[in-house]
């Protein structure tokens, strides 16, 4: 029989530094403009993935590169204080990659990149051990060959793949991405992705034609719109909560991930731990940080305070 398995997720992808800055409107060339407030801390979504679950009371693993500098220390110190496994984190003789994020007061972001050794994970990295002990496993924005070694090693190990591409990798379409999309369970994307990826503006039309290459679950998100499943148990739009004030929408894809599956490897109904997932979301945008998302006692109370039915009526969405 097989043995129980401890972790609840494993997030594979980028571990990075956020440099984020409140401005007060983005400087032009030759222009100063002012910080009103920042925050620093460890982002990229395989680390928002790991703190999250955690946060919300899950077992999470992480299996990333950093490199063997300041950021990188600053980013295991934080890893190992919220207690994430990280046997399977990798570290290498470079800079570790982060992410310089400023955003306005209107609440637009604008974003640099260095991805550094986070992008060097390769394929014979991936723990065998880590993965051999998650019930899922969730992969963001990596680069294809190390993804699909690490989907390929879920297969062997009877554990659920969940893929997030992220902006960069849709846009190299499903033709190209088959290899690795056949091996997936559970696909989350936005919107817009999910047309790169397909060239299907349509959330339900675009979501069949993913789930026609292998996935049982496409969930397409749409932001402060909510969402669309595609999914045997639940298919349809659902709304997301109202929110009184967007402080930073950044890591909320990645909080919507972590709250999905750890609902789904707590036994939890499709249709739950979708709602679940959009209160932790919905909460983490009133925060500034990627990671910064609520307990589980505060999300379930935020369900109990706001019926999802009187969300629907507003909108006009039906059952
Ligand atoms: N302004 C908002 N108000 C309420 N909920 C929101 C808002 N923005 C996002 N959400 C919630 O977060 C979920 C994921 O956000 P979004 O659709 O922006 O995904 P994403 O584009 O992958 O995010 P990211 O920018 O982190 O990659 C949404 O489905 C929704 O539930
Ligand atoms: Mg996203």
């Amino acid at each position: 029989m097989e043995e129980a398995k401890g972790i609840d997720v494993t997030s594979v992808g980028h571990a990075l530094m956020d440099l984020r800055f409140i401005v007060d409107h983005f400087a032009n060339p030759d222009e100063e403009a002012d910080i009103l407030s920042q925050s620093t801390g460890p982002g990229g979504s395989a680390i928002n993935v790991a703190l999250n679950v955690k946060k919300l009371g899950g077992n999470s693993a992480i299996i990333a590169k950093v490199g063997l500098d300041t950021f990188g220390r600053s980013i295991v110190d934080d890893l190992m204080r919220t207690k994430v496994d990280i046997s399977g984190l990798k570290v290498c003789f470079g800079e570790s990659g982060f992410s310089i994020v400023t955003i306005d007061r209107r609440g637009n972001i604008s974003l640099y990149g260095y991805k550094g050794c986070a992008e060097n994970l390769m394929p014979n990295e991936i723990s065998e051990d880590i993965i051999s002990r998650s019930k899922y496993i969730h992969i963001a924005s990596l680069r294809p060959d190390t993804s699909i070694r690490a989907a390929i090693l879920a297969k062997e190990y009877n554990s659920f793949v969940s893929w997030d591409p992220g902006r960069r990798l849709s846009l190299k379409g499903l033709n190209s991405l088959k290899g690795l999309i056949k091996l997936v369970d559970i696909v989350l994307l936005n919107q817009h992705e999910c047309k790169n990826l397909t060239g299907i503006d349509d959330p339900a039309k675009c979501s069949m034609t993913i789930r026609g290459v292998g996935p049982d679950i496409v969930v397409v998100k749409m932001g402060p719109r909510g969402l669309y499943s595609n999914s045997d148990e639940f298919e349809g739009y659902m709304p997301t909560f109202r929110v009184k004030e967007v402080k930073d929408s950044t890591g909320s894809g990645d909080a919507f991930a972590s709250a999905f599956l750890l609902s789904l490897s707590r036994g939890e109904k499709m249709k739950f731990a979708l709602q679940y997932a959009q209160a932790v979301a919905a909460l983490k945008v009133t925060r500034l940080g990627a990671n910064a998302i609520p307990t589980n006692e505060e999300v379930m109370s935020f369900l109990e305070e706001n019926k999802l039915e009187e969300n629907k009526k507003e909108h006009g969405i039906k059952d």
